[in-house]
């Protein structure tokens, strides 16, 4: 029984040997060592022997046992390294293969000229708000001192939702609610960036939907002189330092006395070109001196407080600053035009 065994013992170590798969091996534990495995089966016949003759086979029974085991142990491991290193070799990252481009996102030319504004604002102490894009008749028009029958109201102008209530024509009305909601009806400084909209038939240079940028300065002695310095900060800041404004007479319902204010042409330094045609400034804002009725209407009394306000065309600094010519490539969403505001330096476009 004893050679019988030692023959199964080198049988199962020499097919442990030659076996080249995790699956084999598992196969051949079990054909050996399994319940009914060939190695156990001798256990089965053991009663026939005397006691120190099983003694001694028990031994070499346990011998067998634990021989096989290690050479399946050992054989394992192998295997277990092998499969691993055969996976590692067929999951190779081929580096050399182009890789997929990745599309990097960027701000709208209009966003950056508000951010700037605002930016700008308010390290001057300014605060940002901002106000329904469907507006009341109140704030649009009657706050801003424009009475039912006033021909500013013209209603070809304006996209009405309801007869009392219409997409904000300006964002003027900020203003308005700005100083209806201060309670303590305290010294005011904010700026309105947001969106307005107006009948008009779009082309190069109308939009019915574009962005102005409001601003209101309520306190007390606020006099044009504040108006003016503080234009002029915001034009050098947008446009150069060596920027000049120019102050002339205009009409708004909601300022008195109302301006329009041309800052001196960048291309042309003021000799006259075609952005400026030929006069050596373009008109940027209308601005001007609160109107009292305006302040009293939103319980500021005018007697105590004056105030500016200014409203500038978002599209409009940005034409004049990146040299846009047709308002329409803000909206249209072309990538090519968006790509050029957001070129890293010295990148080159495909
Ligand atoms: N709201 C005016 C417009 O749309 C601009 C403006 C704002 C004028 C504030 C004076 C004061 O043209």
């Amino acid at each position: 029984m004893n050679d019988e065994l030692l023959k199964i013992k080198e049988e199962a170590i020499s097919k442990i040997d030659k076996a080249s798969s995790l699956k084999d091996l598992s196969e051949l534990r079990l054909e050996y060592l399994g319940k009914k495995g060939k190695v156990s089966l001798f256990t089965k016949n053991m009663s026939t022997l005397s006691n120190e003759e099983k003694k001694e086979f028990g031994k070499a029974l346990n011998d067998a046992k634990v021989s096989i085991n290690d050479a399946l142990e050992e054989a394992i491991l192998k295997a277990k390294e092998k499969e691993l290193n055969e996976k590692l070799e067929k999951e190779t990252l081929d580096i050399t293969l182009p890789g997929l481009k990745v599309n990097k996102g960027g701000f709208h030319p209009l966003t950056k000229v508000i951010d700037e504004v605002e930016e700008l604002f308010i390290s001057m102490g300014f605060d940002v708000a901002s106000g329904p894009e469907i507006e009341e008749e109140l704030y649009n028009f009657e706050k801003l001192n424009l009475p039912k029958n006033h021909p500013a109201r013209d209603n070809q102008d304006s996209f009405y939702i309801t007869s009392e209530r219409l997409m904000r024509t300006q964002t003027s009305p900020v203003q308005a609610r700005t100083m209806d909601a201060n309670e303590e009806k305290t010294e005011i400084r904010v700026i309105c960036p947001g969106k307005t909209y107006r009948r008009d038939d779009d082309d190069a240079t109308h939009s019915h939907q574009f962005t102005q940028i409001e601003g209101l300065m309520v306190g007390y002695d606020i006099s044009l002189a504040n108006l003016k310095g503080v234009l002029e900060v915001f034009v050098k800041r947008m446009f150069g330092d060596d920027r000049e404004i120019r102050l002339r007479p205009n009409y708004f319902p909601f300022t008195e006395p109302s301006l329009e204010i041309d800052v001196s042409c960048s291309k042309c330094n003021g000799k006259g070109c075609n952005i400026c045609k030929n006069t050596g400034w373009v008109e940027i804002l209308g601005a001007g001196m609160v109107h009292p009725n305006v302040l009293r209407g939103c319980g500021y009394d005018p007697d105590k407080y004056t105030g500016f306000a200014f409203g500038v065309g978002a599209e409009r600094i940005a034409m004049l600053k990146y040299g846009i010519s047709d308002i329409r490539s803000f909206y249209t969403n072309d990538l090519r035009f968006l790509e050029e505001f957001n070129r890293v330096e010295g990148e080159v476009l495909k």
